[in-house]
């Protein structure tokens, strides 16, 4: 998979992108057929514990990108620029989008904004790496928003986001990240725009669709967002084999002979 595959599969194929965080998650899903994996800054919550993405270090996401980076042998790696990375100024900016695609050997960076950000994605771009955007919910801005809740919903507000959509389209961004907008602002947005949009919590009308590995799997279970569709129960699952476990060997009914060496 590359860049230009991705902004080829626009209005043809729909895009398919999920996040791993380590070398286990990534092999699923690459194994799995996905077509992009996120090392997603979402890790701070669903690795780290924390209660948003903003601690997240660049130094974390390097790491984590290298465990993924084993994993992967056919999708396109997209990885976060976290909080205050890139915001404070374009050369900075790109130096550390820079570092996070020298020591990880990723394919992308993604980062949260919009035409505020135009000269910045521009700058990385001209530095030979690939910058996916994202719009609407941006939780880097957790500060400003107060909440986690859909945006767009009134017109003054869907009008910038559609906007800015075409700002960073312009800026050179192969592909935008469309979070907790409504279906029809999306529709309008991957009408208006040359690139592919990849939704979470957008509606079927963009080009993609991207999902949190732990969320699908239900394996992270803290919150749940309206948009999460839970594929598979893994927490449950998980749970209920580490009691199972934990009965067996307080009976001494594990190891067996099968599990011991002679
Ligand atoms: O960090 C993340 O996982 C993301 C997705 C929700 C798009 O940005």
């Amino acid at each position: 998979m590359n860049v230009p595959k991705i902004v080829a599969m626009k209005s043809k194929e729909k895009i398919s992108m999920i996040t791993a965080y380590d070398y286990t998650s990534a092999r699923i899903a690459d194994e799995a057929g996905v077509d992009i994996i996120l090392v997603g800054d979402s890790l701070g919550m669903v690795m780290q514990g924390k209660n948003s993405t903003i601690p997240v270090t660049i130094d974390d996401m390097i790491y984590h990108t290298k465990m993924v980076k084993q994993g992967v042998k056919n999708a396109l790696i997209v990885v976060d620029m976290p909080f205050m990375s890139y915001q404070a100024d374009y050369v900075e900016a790109v130096k550390n989008a820079g570092r996070i695609v020298k020591e990880t050997g990723c394919d992308a960076v993604k980062l949260e904004g919009g035409r505020e950000f135009a000269v910045t994605i521009n700058a990385i771009i001209s530095a030979g790496i690939p910058v996916m955007g994202h719009l609407g919910l941006t939780p880097q801005s957790i500060n400003i928003f107060g909440s986690y809740k859909a945006r767009g919903k009134d017109k003054q507000e869907a009008k910038k986001i559609l906007e800015d959509a075409k700002y960073i389209t312009e800026a050179g961004v192969f592909s935008i990240v469309l979070e907790s907008v409504s279906k029809n602002l999306a529709k309008d947005i991957t009408k208006a725009v040359s690139v592919p949009t990849i939704g979470i919590g957008a509606g079927v009308n963009t080009d993609g669709q991207v999902l949190v590995f732990h969320d699908m799997l239900g394996l992270f279970d803290d919150f749940k967002p309206k948009f999460v569709k839970r594929y598979a129960h893994l927490k449950k699952e998980a749970i209920e084999a580490v009691k199972l476990y934990t009965k067996e060997v307080k009976e001494g009914a594990f190891p067996t002979d099968e599990h011991s060496y002679d």
